[in-house]
């Protein structure tokens, strides 16, 4: 059945724990595909360092968090290929040639990067490895053939420019080495803040993290912004843009249960803390069993540095074939 499946790259930067905005705009996407796809799922440690390039012992602590998180929340290394991006070197090689086929203008107009650009306060100090990340990136999938990338919607650009750059190669090269590939993007494709800013971010101090325990995990939800507006329990509340109820959407699994606390919302008369507590009894019946799965894994980092090693050596082997392919059609095969 796997032989002819979708293959799939994804994965994530090493710089925080994961937190519930990763579920819902990727992982659980992952989870539920690696069973019926060829799945790589990489931990993005070299692109991480392209900003962050003086915290390497952060970045390095991180991947074994992430790891965690990974392993915690469902992707089975039996059906799933977890390895760490610094150690595939193929990835590269293909960067570097790939860097030819991109002008420095259309770097410049990545809106992601540009948006990037602007939250990490780079100014004119842009790193020049951080400028060209999305060539990396176009590396990571294309050396897997992946025609599928789960991710979240901010890096739809990163698949137009991994697009572009497949079909400016075999345009040139003239083979088809290089596959085209789609984005996966879910129906809820970001998750606000718990302050109610459009996205979760760990900067933003804004998180419900995977690895939160039971008494944090209420305390950011008793803190939730909701609607400002609705002051008391006899008025009539906001449902749009009110985080709540869009958390409750993304994780109860009783839908009609949250449009019956939705329409009763919006009537008035039910107050923010009742829908909070039910909010709090999903979420932890969510995250318990990760939490116990993820402090397993804590425990023996040795297990899950063996897990990483072995996908490694699969993809670097998947990223090997693919660079032959290239070096070929580029007359580089000597
Ligand atoms: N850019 C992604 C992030 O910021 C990480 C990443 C690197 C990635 N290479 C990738 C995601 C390839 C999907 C495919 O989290």
């Amino acid at each position: 059945m796997k032989e002819r499946a979708k293959i799939i790259l994804t994965g994530d930067r090493p710089t925080g724990p994961l937190h519930l905005g990763h579920y819902v705009g990727s992982l659980k996407n992952r989870v539920e595909l690696q069973h019926s796809t060829v799945q790589y799922v990489m931990i993005a440690d070299v692109q991480a360092l392209t900003d962050h390039a003086e915290q390497p012992e952060m970045v390095r602590r991180n991947v074994l968090e992430v790891a965690c998180d990974y392993l915690a929340v469902g992707i089975d290394p039996s059906q799933s290929t977890l390895f760490i991006q610094s150690l595939v070197k193929p990835l590269f090689e293909l960067t570097i040639y790939y860097l030819n086929l991109v002008t420095w203008n259309r770097l410049k107009h990545n809106p992601t990067v540009k948006q990037e650009i602007i939250a990490k306060n780079f100014g004119e100090s842009v790193p020049a490895g951080f400028m060209i990340y999305p060539i990396s990136q176009a590396a990571d999938i294309t050396a897997f053939k992946a025609d599928l990338v789960p991710v979240g919607e901010d890096q739809l650009p990163m698949i137009e420019q991994t697009n572009e750059i497949v079909r400016h190669f075999n345009r040139i090269y003239k083979k088809d080495v290089l596959v085209e590939c789609k984005a996966l993007i879910p129906k809820i494709a970001r998750l606000p803040g718990t302050d109610g800013k459009p996205k979760m971010g760990k900067s933003l101090g804004n998180c419900i993290y995977l690895s939160d325990n039971a008494d944090t995990l209420s305390k950011k939800v008793k803190g939730m912004y909701t609607d400002p507006g609705h002051l008391r329990v006899e008025d009539p509340g906001k449902v749009e843009g009110n985080p709540v109820f869009t958390y409750l959407d993304a994780f109860d699994p009783d839908k009609e249960a949250v449009e019956a606390l939705k329409a009763h919302y919006q009537r008035g008369g039910l107050g923010d803390s009742v829908v909070k507590k039910r909010l709090n009894e999903v979420l932890q019946a969510f995250l318990e069993p990760i939490r116990t799965r993820r402090d397993e894994y804590v425990k023996d980092p040795g297990a899950v540095m063996q897990i990483l090693q072995q996908g490694t050596g699969r993809a670097n082997a998947a990223a090997h074939q693919t660079l032959l392919d290239v070096r070929k059609a580029m007359f580089l095969d000597y």
